[in-house]
Parts: C-alpha cells; sequence; structure tokens
C-alpha cells in the first residue's frame, strides 16, 4: 500500500494529467497513437493530410465534385481497412479522440455525406473490402460493403448467364451505402429493391460488436436494410438472394422530342407503365438535347425500357398495350441481362468488364431531389416540366422518371424502412449537373424551381423522397448537440414516413450516444 501511495500513484497522476493535456491539445495525434497501439502498421492504412497519396485517395470515389473543392472541409484522416479488427480499432479511436466518423463505400452520396462534415473527422473508407463470394447453387452471394454494384454484376455473371441481382443502374455505385438505402433498378418491377433480397449482414455497432442477423436481433436487421447507412453502423457484407434472370432480354430506346409528341406520349405512359407486366420495366428520361432546326433547342423523352424475354413478345406486348410509343424492332436489342445494366449505363455492352472500372463514367458537380408521383399529371403540367428545361442552368440536367408498380405494389409499406410501395405510379429523380463551379448556383436555384413547381403533383398527404438520393435541402440535423424527434421528422417522414418512429427507437436501442451521426442520419430520442 506504501509502495502504490508513495511511487505508483504519482506516477499514475502524472501520466493521467500528461494524457489528459494531450487528449485536449493534441486530438490528431492520439487518435493516431490510438491506432498505433491497436493496429500493427496502422500507418499502411492510414493516410493523414501529410501523406502524398492523401488526395488520390480521398479523390478516389468522390463522384460529386460539388464537394471536392478547396474549401470543402477535409477529413483528419482516411482509414482504409483491411480486416474486421481494424474497423473495430478505428470506431474506438474516433470515439474516445473526438472525431465524428464518415463510412465510405462507393462515394456516391449526392450530397457528400460520406466524405464531408462540418466537425472533424475521419473517414472509413471500405475500399478494400470488395470480396463477392457467388454460391450459384444455393442461389446467393456474401459482398463486401465496398464493391460496386458492378463487380457484384460482373460477379454473378461470370458464374451464370441464369442468375441477376436487382439493384441500382449505374455501375459504380457502393454496395454499402446502396443496399443500406434501399436500392431501385431495372428489374425493380420484376422483383423490389436490392434491400428486400438481403438475408443476412456482418455488422460492427458503435461498440465495436460483430454482429450477425441472428445476434443483431429483427429491429436492427429491419433498419439497416433501407434506414439508411452511418446511422446504425459499419456494415461490412451482406448476403443477398439472387433471383432468375432469362439467358436473353430485350431492350429498347424510343426517343420523342417536344415536335415530335413527347407530351402526349408522356402523357400516356403514366396511365400505362404501373399496369405493363411485371417483366417489363419503363423509364422516361428527360433531358434538354439539340433540335432539328440548326441553333435550336428542344426537350426529349426518352422512352426506354427492359424485357426479360425475346423482341418477338416484347413487340406485340407494347403495340396492344402502349401503341402511341410507336415500338419498332430497330429500337429493340437482345442481349444478356449484365449486358443491360451497360446499356441503361450508357456505356458499350462489350466488353463486360466494364462493369468492374470505377471510373468509367464522368464525374460532374451535381444536386438531386425525388419524387413519388401517385396520380397522373395533366397534359399542361407536363408541358410547363418539360419546358423549364429550355431554361438557363439545365445543359446537363436530367429527370429519370421510373415506373413503379408489379412487385413493388406487393411489399407492404412497413416491410423494410423504404416505404414507397403500393399505389406509386412512378419514382422521379431530378439531377442537375454543372462542370464549371461558377454554374452552381443557377443550376441549383433551377433544381428548386422545378422542385416547387413538381409540389402540385406529388404526393398530396405527404410529399416523400428516396433516402438514397439525399436532399438537404429538406432539413438537417444540428451540427452540434441534440436534435429532436419533431426536427428530424420533417425529413425523417419523407424518406421512411410511418417507418420513421420504429428507426428512431431503433437508433436509441443500438447507439444511445449517437455516435454514428451525421446531416440526415436517424437521432435516438435522449440527448446523450
Ligand atoms: P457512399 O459511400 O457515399 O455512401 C452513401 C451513404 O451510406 C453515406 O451516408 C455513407 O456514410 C453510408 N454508408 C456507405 N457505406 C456504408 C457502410 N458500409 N455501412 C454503413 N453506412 C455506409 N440509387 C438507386 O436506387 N438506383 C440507381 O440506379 C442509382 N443510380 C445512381 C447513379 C449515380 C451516378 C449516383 C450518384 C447515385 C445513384 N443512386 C442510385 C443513389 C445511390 O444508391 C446512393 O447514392 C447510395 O447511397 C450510394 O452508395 P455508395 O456506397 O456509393 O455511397
Amino acid at each position: 500500500m506504501k509502495f502504490l501511495q508513495f511511487s505508483v500513484l504519482p506516477f499514475l497522476i502524472v501520466i493521467l494529467s500528461v494524457s489528459g493535456a494531450n487528449l485536449a491539445r493534441h486530438p490528431h495525434r492520439d487518435f493516431l497513437r490510438c491506432l498505433s497501439l491497436r493496429i500493427a502498421n496502422s500507418s499502411t492504412i492510414t493516410y493523414t493530410q501529410n501523406n502524398p497519396s492523401y488526395s488520390s485517395v480521398l479523390n478516389a470515389s468522390i463522384h460529386n465534385t460539388r464537394f471536392s473543392t478547396p474549401t470543402t472541409p477535409k477529413p483528419y484522416a482516411i482509414i482504409t481497412p483491411l480486416k474486421t479488427s481494424h474497423v473495430q480499432s478505428t470506431i474506438y479511436c474516433s470515439k474516445n479522440h473526438g472525431f465524428q466518423l464518415r463510412i465510405r463505400s462507393g462515394g456516391h452520396d449526392v450530397e457528400g455525406v460520406s466524405y464531408v462534415s462540418q466537425v472533424p473527422f475521419v473517414i472509413l473508407d471500405l475500399v478494400n473490402f470488395r470480396d463477392v463470394k457467388v454460391d450459384t447453387k444455393n442461389e446467393v452471394a456474401w459482398v463486401q460493403s465496398g464493391a460496386t454494384t458492378g463487380e457484384l454484376y460482373y460477379g454473378i455473371a461470370s458464374k451464370t448467364q441464369t442468375l441477376g441481382f436487382p439493384a441500382g443502374i449505374c455501375h459504380t455505385i457502393g454496395i454499402g451505402g446502396h443496399l443500406s438505402g434501399g436500392g431501385f433498378g431495372i428489374l425493380g418491377r420484376r422483383y423490389g429493391l436490392a434491400a428486400d433480397h438481403i438475408i443476412d449482414a456482418k455488422l460492427v455497432d458503435a461498440n465495436g460488436r460483430v454482429l450477425r442477423r441472428k445476434s443483431m436481433g429483427e429491429d436492427l436487421f429491419w433498419a439497416i436494410r433501407g434506414g439508411g447507412g452511418n446511422t446504425f453502423g459499419v456494415v461490412l457484407a451482406w448476403k443477398i438472394k439472387l433471383v432468375p434472370v432469362p439467358p436473353v432480354v430485350t431492350v429498347f430506346t424510343v426517343n420523342k422530342n417536344l415536335e415530335q409528341n413527347a407530351t402526349k406520349t408522356f402523357h400516356r405512359w403514366q396511365y400505362i407503365a404501373h399496369k405493363l407486366p411485371r417483366d417489363l420495366f419503363t423509364t422516361v428520361w428527360v433531358m434538354k438535347v439539340n433540335s432539328s432546326q440548326v441553333g435550336r433547342k428542344t426537350v426529349q423523352a426518352s422512352f426506354k425500357g427492359m424485357f426479360l424475354g425475346r423482341i418477338d413478345v416484347l413487340i406485340p406486348l407494347i403495340q396492344y398495350a402502349f401503341p402511341e410509343l410507336g415500338l419498332a424492332r430497330e429500337n429493340c436489342t437482345e442481349m444478356s441481362w449484365v449486358q443491360s445494366v451497360l446499356y441503361f449505363g450508357a456505356l458499350p455492352i462489350e466488353p463486360v468488364e466494364i462493369l468492374l472500372n470505377r471510373s468509367a463514367l464522368p464525374r460532374l458537380s451535381l444536386k438531386a431531389k425525388t419524387d413519388y408521383i401517385r396520380q397522373p399529371m395533366s397534359e399542361t403540367g407536363i408541358e410547363g416540366f418539360m419546358n423549364m428545361f429550355l431554361e438557363e442552368g439545365t445543359d446537363f440536367a436530367i429527370t429519370m422518371i421510373e415506373a413503379f408498380g408489379g412487385k413493388m405494389d406487393e411489399i407492404r409499406e412497413n416491410e423494410l424502412p423504404f416505404p414507397h410501395r403500393s399505389g406509386i405510379l412512378f419514382e422521379s429523380v431530378y439531377i442537375v449537373q454543372w462542370t464549371n463551379e461558377e454554374d452552381a448556383g443557377l443550376c441549383i436555384n433551377w433544381m428548386r424551381r422545378l422542385y416547387s413547381y413538381m409540389s402540385s403533383y406529388a404526393s398530396k398527404s405527404l410529399r416523400g423522397a428516396y433516402y438514397n438520393y439525399k436532399d438537404l435541402d429538406l432539413g438537417t440535423n444540428n451540427i452540434n448537440g441534440y436534435t429532436s424527434y419533431e426536427q428530424a421528422s420533417v425529413w425523417g417522414l419523407k424518406y421512411f414516413r410511418n417507418n420513421f418512429k420504429r428507426l428512431v427507437r431503433i437508433k436509441t436501442m443500438i447507439d444511445p450516444m449517437n455516435f454514428f451521426s451525421n446531416e440526415q442520419s436517424i437521432p435516438p430520442l435522449l440527448s446523450p
């Protein structure tokens, strides 16, 4: 006891006070020290601003250049874990040294939430977690969060031509963000969302526990299938159920501009697209194009589709159900399901190895918003909408209008956090892009006016929005401190409708101290 009193205790006090002082003055250094104590050779997976590779690692998966300007807040460090224990250690050290953690898989977050924060932060970048293991016998796969949808599609197609997976169109999207937010694509009318086909997951929670479906329980397992990543923990991998696809599918495109009855055709499409057989997905992409009159612009509605079958069945089907489209054989091409992903990405369909290229698409600055439409728009309404694409700031603007119905109609609103199911005619994804930062204001203002114009056509009672295209205009959490349920409901109800309450309850249970937080994460009920 004497020994303790006279020699160890003062020593302990000195250590504690020195480390306390360091904690206050050098959180950065302490964070790195913490990592180095817990991870062997931590410097090989840690990129701080002094590291020559810092910028290239940071920018490698920034898909919205609006958030890579010199004034964009940068992370203190980027950690690229190689194994689960690295993720656990990063959570532990961020928590203990006051850094917010942003989790990045594919980096497509349209508001940059996975790689930008207004408070001191580090990025956990899952770029090395990209294994895809496909088991064709049991029709399942394990896919790690840092893989892209392209890598998953390629992994499936390299083993079989008769299985696929119903996820998003763009092949560079990360599995981590995409699956945790829902995931709608060209197989959506036939099979529903990507999240509808998740059967297990591996997650690390705020206490560093590694949980699987059984150990996390059905509430948390429900929440991570659409309730958003970066709210509940770090999802490392997902077990998914694959779905049957025929070896040959048919895709088509029919373009109509304002002078070719685009408005009338789109008006008619609204009444038909959600009722078509579920093997047929159609979408309308609206954008400004050159008119046949030199020097003039017009607006084009591009009617695209993917049919899980052959041309000879598709053509009579469309000619009967939607003759106004004027679909002809030359508009159609037969190909494999995996090639159809490239077709919708406006890429060459061969070689399919393009799916493995994470840089195959140009990166621009962008702002996005979404709507769910339950009642057809009037012809005059559509005309006004289309004419807005002739305004300034719309050179790289597009609206993708995706037919729902089919399987989406059959899934209950509370089955998963994504609630926009039965009765939705179509989802509208409005995107405006620009290449010159000086145009940002003009383009974003146009987007906000377009959204305001569409308010009279969107769901009357509660205007819905898709969490996978985050829109911080809808509201944000308080940067420092508590956000009340009421405040978060403003955007939470739009994304999740009545499921928002359950998400808040689950968040309160799994992460009451709100370690995993961001601008639109689900807040826990009580202030930490
Ligand atoms: P990113 O890494 O930026 O993560 C997005 C969000 O999820 C962030 O909040 C992040 O912290 C969190 N997160 C990421 N990984 C996580 C993990 N492992 N654990 C916990 N949280 C994690 N959507 C759609 O349904 N259909 C489509 O066809 C398309 N197409 C499309 C094209 C393009 C060009 C863009 C920019 C976006 C889409 N999207 C889409 C939207 C897309 O689904 C959405 O942006 C996803 O969140 C992207 O996931 P990433 O992993 O790439 O993003």
